[in-house]
């Protein structure tokens, strides 16, 4: 028996052109190369425009995804953008990507889950095609995080950049075997005890403004394995799939070490883990198509191949998807 699934068609990603590099940072705050590298694996970022909105970024990754996929964009009838660090408080960004794009029809709306917002993303576009409702979907994420930092604090404005990413999805029916291409699952997390971790001090309802980026990192660190293993895992249990099943591992962008030490505990071969970290810094929730986008195009991913995503973050969030390229 035949399963709708959610079959990604293509991806693409977009980069502000201006790189901040650590020493760039060493000028600015007491910090070093030595340090950001040695804690977290980043060398630089990148830094949009200050006429540079989420929305532009997001229409080029999303131009970039419909041109890799060799679709038109009026094929498209639902936009999912996920991002932390929309254009304005509303509309939602993803009606400036639909009119930028030119489409009329279909739906299109923000969703905001910090840095697993693509992953809720991919999760939200998926079930909304297997309704039935919508045929072929934009999944993008996409931040300038450069807009809500606080450049005086070190703790924070050395780990994060702006970019984005998007996926085009299409619903198909697959054969339901094993060997299906789409998303496979998405399992999602959260726990609101956990809010004041990471979170932002301002916004349209509590202060009236739009605030700066706030965080325990040491916090965030200890969770942080624990939550990804967790969710990952049930991933596997929820599809019979492995760790020497996935072919890549395409994690979220936050820190190196957070890569690292969730690879080696899903046993995860480091030769399979896709990092960006080093060059683009903690995208929120442009990381992971990001990624995915530097990966197919280098021909790393080949079709077919098992893609693992996980993500976590602000919330605290969490969550995880296996998808088959
Ligand atoms: N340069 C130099 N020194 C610094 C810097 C900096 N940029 N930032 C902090 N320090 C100092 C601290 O002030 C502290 O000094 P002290 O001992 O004199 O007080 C010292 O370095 C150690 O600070 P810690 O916070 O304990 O450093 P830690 O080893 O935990 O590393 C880091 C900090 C990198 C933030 C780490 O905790 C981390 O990676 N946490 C996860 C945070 C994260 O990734 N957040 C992203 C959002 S969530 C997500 O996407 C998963």
């Amino acid at each position: 028996m035949t399963v709708l699934r959610s079959v990604v068609l293509g991806c693409g990603s977009y980069l502000p052109t201006q790189i901040l590099t650590n020493e760039d940072l060493a000028r600015k705050v007491d910090t070093s190369d030595e340090w950001i590298v040695q804690r977290t694996g980043i060398h630089e970022r990148r830094i949009a425009a200050p006429d540079e909105h989420t929305s532009h970024m997001a229409i080029r990754a999303a131009q970039a995804a419909l041109t890799h996929a060799h679709v038109d964009a009026q094929s498209i009838d639902l936009i999912v953008l996920a991002t932390s660090t929309p254009d304005n408080t509303f509309p939602a960004s993803a009606v400036s990507v639909q009119a930028g794009l030119g489409i009329t029809h279909g739906a299109a709306f923000d969703l905001q889950a910090v840095c697993s917002g693509f992953v809720y993303g991919l999760a939200t576009a998926d079930s909304l095609l297997k309704s039935g409702g919508f045929s072929r979907a934009l999944v993008i994420g996409a931040e300038t995080f450069s807009r809500i930092l606080d450049w005086t604090d070190r703790n924070t404005c050395v780990l994060f950049g702006d970019g984005a990413g998007a996926v085009v999805l299409d619903a198909q029916q697959q054969p339901g075997t094993p060997e299906d291409r789409g998303v496979l699952t998405v399992r999602l997390r959260s726990d609101g005890r956990y809010k004041s971790k990471l979170y932002v001090d301002g916004g349209p309802s509590a202060t009236g403004t739009v605030g700066h980026l706030r965080m325990e990192g040491r916090e965030v660190f200890r969770h942080a394995i624990a939550m990804i293993t967790d969710v990952v895992e049930d991933a596997f249990k929820t599809t019979g799939y492995t760790a020497a099943d996935v072919d890549w591992f395409i994690p979220h962008q936050a820190n190196k070490r957070i890569i690292d030490g969730s690879a080696h505990k899903l046993g995860i071969a480091p030769g399979k883990i896709v990092t960006t970290v080093d060059r683009h810094g903690n995208t929120s929730a442009a990381s992971i198509p990001l990624a995915l986008a530097d990966a197919v195009a280098d021909r790393r991913i080949k079709r077919g191949d098992l893609l693992l995503f996980e993500a976590m973050g602000g919330g605290f969030t969490w969550g995880a998807a296996l998808v088959r390229w």
